[in-house]
């Protein structure tokens, strides 16, 4: 497919999206959204692709949906019609999905990056759900994520004040997992995806799952879940190379199986 609105390569083991709007700050459109879920899926459907990475600009990761494309939209219309639809299909990837966020992460755009399963934030990133301040609140997520990584206490304080965050707050209340500096954004967010996808895909992939229950299920069915999958991963040839190799001394060479 050739795309318009991202740009689309391949690192080794990673795949790599840029969001690619510069003229609106990457505001998210449907067809950018449509074109990055098409990156995804093909990147969950190609073996040799561990990992994904998705950036934006220096200036912004995204600046929210696209004010300008929503402005129009009546109720009926909406509700009948595909509006929302393809947005979260970002949180059922099944691979690793690594945001790196440099510069504005608003709206639409902070929802997105809160559906990866690591944020890695530049010191020049500013996160906010800023709706309020349009007349609505966020719809992809925002209010059910924020809350879930930073507590109701600041989720409140920045749904409904609409307020900026700077990366050092993110990091100290667990929104981001790391900050950089603004030129090795990229470098170690794609370091970072390259060691995921150099071990075991379906043992990653087990342990992604894992995680996401803890958001989602009670401790008591969330270890059950996990004691499940953990025993089941002593039947992939992965296990054995290993450990073997910890006893070997020397580094396993992972085959997927
Ligand atoms: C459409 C946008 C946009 C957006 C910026 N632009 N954000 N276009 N939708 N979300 C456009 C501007 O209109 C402008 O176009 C160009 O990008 C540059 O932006 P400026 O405003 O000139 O830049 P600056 O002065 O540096 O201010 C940056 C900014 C501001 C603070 C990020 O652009 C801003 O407040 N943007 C809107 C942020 C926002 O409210 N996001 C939430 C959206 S609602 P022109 O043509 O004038 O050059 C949302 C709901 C999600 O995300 C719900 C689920 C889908």
């Amino acid at each position: 497919m050739a795309y318009k609105n991202i740009i689309v390569e391949i690192r080794g083991k990673v795949g790599l999206v840029t969001l690619n709007r510069p003229q609106a700050l990457n505001a998210l459109n449907e067809a950018l959204v449509a074109e990055l879920n098409e990156a995804l899926s093909d990147f969950e459907s190609t073996p040799e692709i561990g990992c994904t990475v998705i950036a934006g600009a220096e200036k912004a990761f995204a600046a929210g949906a696209d004010v300008k494309e929503m402005a129009q939209k009546g109720y009926i219309e909406s509700y009948l019609g595909k509006f929302l639809d393809g947005w979260t299909r970002i949180a059922e990837t099944r691979k690793p999905v690594i945001a790196a966020v440099s510069g504005f992460c608003l709206g639409g755009g902070l929802e997105l990056a809160m559906m990866c399963d690591i944020i890695i934030a530049s010191e020049t990133a500013r996160f906010a759900l800023p709706e309020i301040t349009l007349g609505i609140m966020p719809g992809a997520g925002g209010t059910q994520r924020l809350p879930r990584f930073i507590g109701k206490a600041k989720a409140m304080d920045m749904i409904l004040t609409g307020r900026m965050m700077d990366a050092t707050e993110a990091e100290r209340c667990g929104l981001v997992a790391r900050v950089v500096a603004p030129e090795r954004l990229l470098e170690e967010s794609l370091a970072a995806a390259a060691k995921i996808a150099s071990y075991s895909q379906p043992i990653v992939m087990m342990a992604k799952e894992t995680v996401n229950r803890a958001q989602e299920t009670a401790l008591s069915e969330g270890t059950r879940f996990e004691r499940r999958l953990f025993l089941s991963m002593f039947a992939t040839d992965d296990q054995k190379e290993g450990m073997k190799a910890f006893i070997e001394k020397r580094k396993p060479s992972f085959r997927g199986r």
